[in-house]
């Protein structure tokens, strides 16, 4: 961590004195927040001055999104659909960790750390992803035992899984569900594969990493910690 007045000096704008007085005046934004005189930031913060960014141009970004329903997780949609990208106000290029169906909402990492997506990515170093599943009608426990054991989606069978029942009436079941792979509509397959239909999906962690308090089409960066976490899990 690193004083803001001494961060925008080592990044060029001007002395330390100068750069607290754009502090005071309210032109210097820390995450999207008028900076305080006295704040400290470190390497994973987005620093601007005047709204234009500052510090190293190849720095990385580390983003958590609450992914609403209704847009695509691509960068670009060739029906012209809304995508992920419309709801984040940053200009370099990011690359969703994975993706969520259109109706699926919930918690999307968004990096242009391009060794990270693809190790993050990759079938070998999957990690945990924990969604909130609302089942139409009662999901039965020899259902729920055959979904954590393993049920075959396009003739490959589905690696062990946790699949909890949090509530449950003649009309629906909802389940929080732990699954490692990354297939297609994984979470929607698996409980086909059992006769039933998924009504709504969220992913509330990836990881150790929970979506928390923030809010459905909101996003914030990584803290340093969070960032750590990523690299070496
Ligand atoms: N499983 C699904 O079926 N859909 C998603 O968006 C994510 C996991």
């Amino acid at each position: 961590m690193v004083r803001l007045n001494k961060y925008l000096a080592d990044c060029g704008v001007g002395s330390r004195r100068e750069c607290d007085r754009l502090i005071a005046d309210g032109v210097v934004k820390v995450n999207g927040k008028v900076a305080t005189l006295g704040a400290v930031v470190s390497d994973s913060d987005h620093v601007t001055v005047n709204d234009k960014r500052v510090g190293d141009k190849q720095k990385n970004y580390y983003i958590m999104l609450h992914k609403p329903k209704g847009c695509v997780t691509t960068v670009k949609d060739d029906l012209g659909r809304k995508t992920v990208m419309d709801l984040i106000d940053i200009k370099a290029r990011l690359y969703p960790v994975g993706r969520l169906d259109y109706d699926t909402e919930g918690l999307l990492i968004l990096t242009n750390d391009g060794d990270l997506a693809n190790r993050l990515t990759h079938p070998r170093n999957e990690v945990n992803k924990t969604y909130i599943a609302r089942i139409s009608g009662v999901l039965a426990e020899k259902e729920r035992i055959q979904l954590e054991k393993g049920v075959l989606i396009d003739g490959v069978k589905t690696a062990p899984a946790r699949v909890k029942i949090l509530k449950q009436d003649q009309h629906h079941t909802r389940c929080e569900v732990t699954i490692h792979e990354g297939r297609n509509r994984q979470v929607k397959k698996m409980f086909e594969a059992v006769g039933k239909e998924v009504e709504f999906l969220k992913r509330v962690a990836v990881g150790d990493l929970r979506l928390g308090g923030l809010k459905r089409g909101e996003y914030r960066f990584l803290n340093e910690y969070e960032i750590d976490y990523l690299k070496n899990v």
